[in-house]
């Protein structure tokens, strides 16, 4: 059975400077997924995300756009907006668990409210004609409320539903839920995608043994730390190419160009950068050490040095 591989959303990592390079320089990913347009209130789409979204900004094979909102009408506005820009599909975020946009009932402080779902839903089947996607999680604060949704989501023709194995009070702590998972998988016409900790070849080959049924597996976290991870589960190894680094630089070089010319002024750029190295740090031998010296890098100079050290003393 051919597998999906697509690439889970992050919002302030994966825009398409990330996106793009990252299929220039890794591939294995079929289908990137946006972070999340979110308009608090108003039916206004921000320059950053009308950017990010830009099809003359993107070159990744496909690209769907991803909405955050409880509001019918800031929903449809989504739907017709991607819709001009030519995009045919929209992924709506049950799955936000911060404190912030769930006490205000969005991301998965929705999930326990099926008739707001339903509000939204019929609204955009009906004055839409977009194929619209869910990302969610199988509750906020019980994995069995995702279930009570599911008589509601049955109504309406999903492409599909894409579960993060856990729920919204758990934020990113503890592990997946396969068991929860399973039991959605029984109770749903809808097609699941599995997302959740896939952060190794092994920990995806689990994966597809216990649920051989699924054929589309989302990386968030994953592919930052281990870039060479899709391409790697696609082609069923757990090798790496011999110029690893190498091409690993070129990738962090190409990245860290771009969020220079894009971003003003010396901080913008070393938090960016110290960003993506929480994750990167991950693929080498000495992950404290090697964050740290790129935290300690008080300027460009300082940073591209420790850069490059870092690279030097990777020997495979
Ligand atoms: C910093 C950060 C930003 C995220 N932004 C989004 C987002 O914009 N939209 C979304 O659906 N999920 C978002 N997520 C969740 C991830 O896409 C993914 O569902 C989650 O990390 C679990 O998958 P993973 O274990 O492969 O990372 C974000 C997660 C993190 C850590």
């Amino acid at each position: 059975m051919s597998i999906k591989l697509l690439s889970s959303p992050l919002q302030g990592f994966t825009d398409f400077r990330f996106r793009n390079a990252f299929h220039h320089y890794f591939g294995g990913i079929d289908t990137f997924y946006a972070p999340y347009i979110k308009m608090n209130g108003k039916l206004i789409i921000k320059n950053n995300y009308q950017r990010d979204l830009n099809p003359e900004n993107n070159s990744v094979p496909e690209l769907i756009p991803q909405v955050m909102t409880n509001n019918p009408d800031e929903f449809l506005f989504a739907l017709n907006y991607v819709k001009s820009l030519g995009y045919t599909e929209l992924n709506w975020n049950l799955g936000c668990p911060y404190p912030m946009v769930t006490k205000q009932g969005m991301g998965s402080g929705m999930i326990c409210q099926p008739q707001k779902i339903d509000e939204v839903l019929h609204k955009a089947h009906t004055e839409s004609d977009m194929t619209i996607s869910m990302k969610m999680r199988m509750g906020y604060d019980e994995p069995t409320e995702i279930l009570k949704t599911f008589a509601i989501l049955g109504k309406y023709p999903l492409k599909n539903i894409a579960i993060h194995a856990r729920i919204g009070k758990q934020l990113y702590k503890g592990g997946v839920d396969l068991d929860a998972f399973e039991a959605c998988l029984k109770q749903t016409p809808h097609q699941l995608y599995y997302n959740g900790d896939i952060t190794s070849v092994n920990a995806f080959r689990k994966i597809q043994q216990r649920f051989p049924e699924i054929n589309h597996f989302m990386i968030g976290r994953g592919l930052i730390a281990d870039p060479f991870l899709p391409s790697m589960i696609k082609n069923d190894t757990t090798e790496y190419p011999e110029n690893k680094w190498q091409i690993f630089k070129e990738f962090h070089d190409t990245i860290y160009q771009q969020y220079d010319e894009a971003l003003s002024g010396p901080t913008p750029i070393k938090m960016k950068m110290l960003g993506f190295w929480e994750y990167f740090s991950q693929s080498f031998d000495n992950t404290p050490k090697v964050y740290k010296a790129i935290k300690k890098a008080g300027n460009a100079v300082k940073y591209k040095n420790a850069v490059n050290e870092i690279f030097a003393n990777q020997k495979r």
